[in-house]
């Protein structure tokens, strides 16, 4: 039955949390430890369904405990930022709730969705090209190395493939741990996917590629997958496709770019040449859901040559679901998932509604944004940077007075920063060293923005002391 009456106080909270969200002053989190949030809200199940009162209640809990990941202060992850459009798509998505195999029972998200991988190819130079939505980066990884794999071992499909075939991948040795991941799952082993020693941007030594390839063959192996990765997740970096490219031409490997993070920066004229050299990769990994900030998830795989994605499907009968009646191939032939969200539609009513020029005003924005960023770290006195900056990534640090041990007091000056609510950010490290990660991955960050995440660092690495902790 429909709770028509429930409807509006919860659109009235949904306008008053994006109200909220606006407020300078707005904690990015009330931070609580687990137990301290049991203390507040009842995570079981009752017998009896609650009542609406109660139901209201939880909402305002849930989003009184929740991290405000649109607010401006949201610097953790790569993804951020409230993107009104989208958050339509998605309300509207939910609304209809359909799943994208059939045309039968998507018509127009299957519109949509071939409509978006259309456009996402013309931009990545994939004149005959294809692709899917699927459940994230890590995915689109793993489907990318699937159909590298079978295109080395096509009988793989149908008979498996020996352990005695030593396939070898080779990353940045800064790449995601999807890429391991995908190994393991495809049963070719992690130890199999070799890191390839990077300069001082973080960007893959072509030379040192091809060292590693030389190698793997010489040791009898087949090397089968190289990954360029666009914007590596702590650094930024962009690895050199075009150079890449020429050494897997020369021995027919797939060539994939990682861009799960940075590939967006394709739709910017300025900046699209740290991706050159896109067009001669097999496959590319786009994830809409981190800058174009676009509401998790959002993410495709874009593949060169039509039919690949098909063909890592065996011709598997199954005429209780595809039915070939439509005058258009169902999406699902070409996706390993059958039940499959709709997660064009928010993209597509966000690219509708920001058009091609308002997107890539976003993304230079993002650059823009983290130039200004440097030059904040470089004029401070208390800040330096730890590694050079390429794109939206900045590694710093805080250097404090007296001789405090540098990892310790940026590692407790992080937590500090996250629990007073003013700011979250993310840390990890180089060798030894603990770098703050800030990312400007929100299009719509402004100076002030960026100006008030370094007041806030600058304010609680003032006051504390790590001195004998
Ligand atoms: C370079 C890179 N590849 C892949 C991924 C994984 O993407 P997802 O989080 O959508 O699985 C990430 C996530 O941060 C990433 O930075």
């Amino acid at each position: 039955m429909l709770d028509h009456h429930l409807l509006d106080p919860i659109i009235e909270k949904i306008k008053n949390y994006l109200i909220d969200s606006q407020k300078d002053d707005l904690k990015v989190v009330n931070f609580h430890t687990p137990g301290e949030l049991k203390e507040h809200i009842n995570f079981t199940i009752p017998d009896q369904g609650i009542g609406e009162h109660e139901f209201l209640e939880l909402i305002d809990k849930y989003l009184e405990f929740g991290v405000k990941t649109g607010n401006k202060q949201f610097l953790n992850q790569l993804y951020s930022g409230f993107n009104q459009p989208a958050f339509f798509g998605e309300v509207f998505t939910a609304l209809t709730n359909t799943s994208m195999y059939t045309y039968e029972v998507a018509p127009v998200a299957t519109s949509i969705e071939t409509e978006m991988i259309r456009l996402m190819c013309s931009y990545a130079g994939y004149d005959n090209g294809n692709g899917i939505f699927l459940s994230g980066g890590s995915n689109a990884n793993m489907i990318a190395m699937f159909s590298a794999r079978n295109r080395m071992i096509p009988e793989s499909r149908l008979e498996g493939y020996s352990k005695d075939e030593k396939l070898t991948a080779f990353v940045n040795e800064r790449a995601h741990y999807s890429i391991e991941t995908a190994a393991n799952i495809l049963g070719i082993g992690s130890k199999q996917v070799i890191k390839v020693k990077t300069d001082e941007h973080g960007m893959i030594i072509p030379e040192e590629l091809q060292k590693e390839i030389k190698n793997s063959f010489e040791r009898g192996e087949k090397p089968f997958f190289v990954v360029a990765t666009c914007a590596t997740t702590l650094l930024g970096a962009y690895d050199p496709i075009d150079k890449m490219a020429e050494i897997t031409e020369k021995y027919g490997i797939w060539l994939h770019a990682d861009g799960a993070f940075g590939g967006s920066l394709i739709l910017s004229d300025q900046h699209r040449h740290l991706m050159n050299g896109i067009e001669r990769t097999d496959s590319f990994s786009w994830n809409p859901h981190k800058l174009m900030n676009i509401p998790l998830i959002c993410s495709t795989l874009l593949v060169k040559e039509k039919g690949v994605l098909q063909k890592n499907i065996t011709d598997i009968d199954a005429d209780y679901i595809f039915h070939n009646i439509d005058a258009i191939e169902d999406l699902g032939k070409k996706s390993i998932q059958c039940g499959r969200r709709v997660d064009a539609v928010k993209l597509w009513f966000a690219w509708k509604y920001f058009g091609i020029d308002g997107y890539q005003k976003r993304i230079d924005n993002l650059i823009d944004m983290s130039e200004y960023a440097e030059e904040i770290i470089k004029n401070s006195n208390e800040l330096e940077m730890v590694s050079k900056r390429q794109s939206f990534a900045l590694c710093f640090r805080y250097l404090p007075p007296n001789g405090q041990d540098l990892n310790e007091f940026n590692l407790q000056l992080r937590e500090k920063l996250r629990k007073s609510g003013k700011s979250i950010v993310n840390f990890g490290h180089l060798g030894n060293t603990l770098t703050i990660r800030l990312v400007i991955t929100n299009g719509e960050m402004s100076k002030v923005d960026v100006s008030r995440f370094f007041n806030n660092v600058l304010e609680v690495g003032k006051d504390l002391d790590c001195k004998g902790s």
